[in-house]
């Protein structure tokens, strides 16, 4: 068996598992998480592998783009989504400007990933310009998920969100880098937002998995939790599927609670504690003396 045992019997997925499913033709499940809540649902509903993507710099704390995200911040969500799992894989994103500058700064930045956050990997964007420094991450004995296409940190260069590879010549980039980060040694590719013929060359062109998003079949899927459940309202991508719409949701019940709190129904007798009326009595006396 391809899985790494646990004291609690519960077996972590790694990447001995993936490469298994991949062989067996099973495809993986990943999905975001970025804290505790949504990381327990995500783990105990079977997600194989959980991607702390530094997409979060726009679904929870309003940024436009992912670029003004910190290690920090990256390794504060990372712990919390690690202390919700028992199965799932966890990965960490690499944020913009945490491996760019020098192999040396990047090998130090996805240590810290696993060191103080407990991830069991990271994920660095690009292909041909980080093989570098892909191969002394994964020389440093930690496990590298790439990613391709649309890689979001480099959005002021792409000019936008748009989709990658139409052409030729820039869908042989994206299998050039692809190419670039398995001879780095990574475990798997993220390929985003390129069309599905290209991802079908690229799983003909590369032995490790291709996971796609917004990339057609591929040997898994990832999708930003967000989107998934309807809570960034902002904008949804072609490639998502919203499968709840958890704004609505909560939007009932927030509207609902002002409702009751300026009519009086809130807090109700259900809702509050109370003292032994003798310890009343006595505190009004008090009170008085
Ligand atoms: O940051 C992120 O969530 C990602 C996924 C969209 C792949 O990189």
């Amino acid at each position: 068996m391809s899985v790494s045992p646990r004291s609690d019997g519960v077996q972590r997925v790694d990447i001995r598992l993936l490469y298994s499913m991949k062989e067996k033709g099973e495809k993986v499940a990943l999905l975001t998480a970025y804290d505790y809540p949504f990381a327990l649902i995500e783990d105990c509903c079977g997600i194989d592998v959980i991607l702390v993507g530094d997409s979060l710099g726009m679904t929870v704390l309003g940024h436009e783009t992912t670029l003004p995200v910190s290690m920090d911040v990256m390794l504060e969500h990372t712990g919390a989504v690690v202390r919700a799992t028992r199965r799932a894989m966890v990965i960490g994103d690499m944020p913009f400007l945490s491996f760019q500058t020098s192999a040396r700064d990047a090998v130090m930045n996805a240590g810290r990933f696993l060191k103080e956050a407990g991830a069991h990997g990271v994920k660095i964007e690009g292909g041909v310009r980080v093989r570098e420094t892909a191969r002394a991450i994964v020389d440093a004995g930690i496990p590298l998920l790439g990613h391709v296409g649309l890689t979001p940190q480099s959005v002021q260069q792409f000019g936008g969100f748009g989709v990658q590879g139409k052409d030729a010549t820039k869908a042989a980039r994206i299998v050039e880098d692809a190419k670039a980060l398995v001879d780095a040694g990574a475990f798997a590719i993220i390929a985003e937002c390129i069309p599905a013929q290209v991802t079908q060359i690229l799983l003909e062109e590369v032995p490790i998995p291709i996971y796609g998003i917004g990339a057609g079949d591929c040997d898994g899927q990832i999708l930003v939790i967000h989107d998934l459940v309807g809570l960034f309202e902002q904008f949804l991508p072609k490639f998502a599927k919203k499968y709840a719409d958890v704004s609505s949701l909560v939007k009932e019940a927030v509207r609902s609670y002002a409702n009751d709190v300026r009519k009086g129904a809130f807090p109700g007798a259900e809702h509050q504690y109370s003292i032994k009326s003798e310890e009343l009595e006595r505190l009004r006396a008090l009170l008085k003396s």
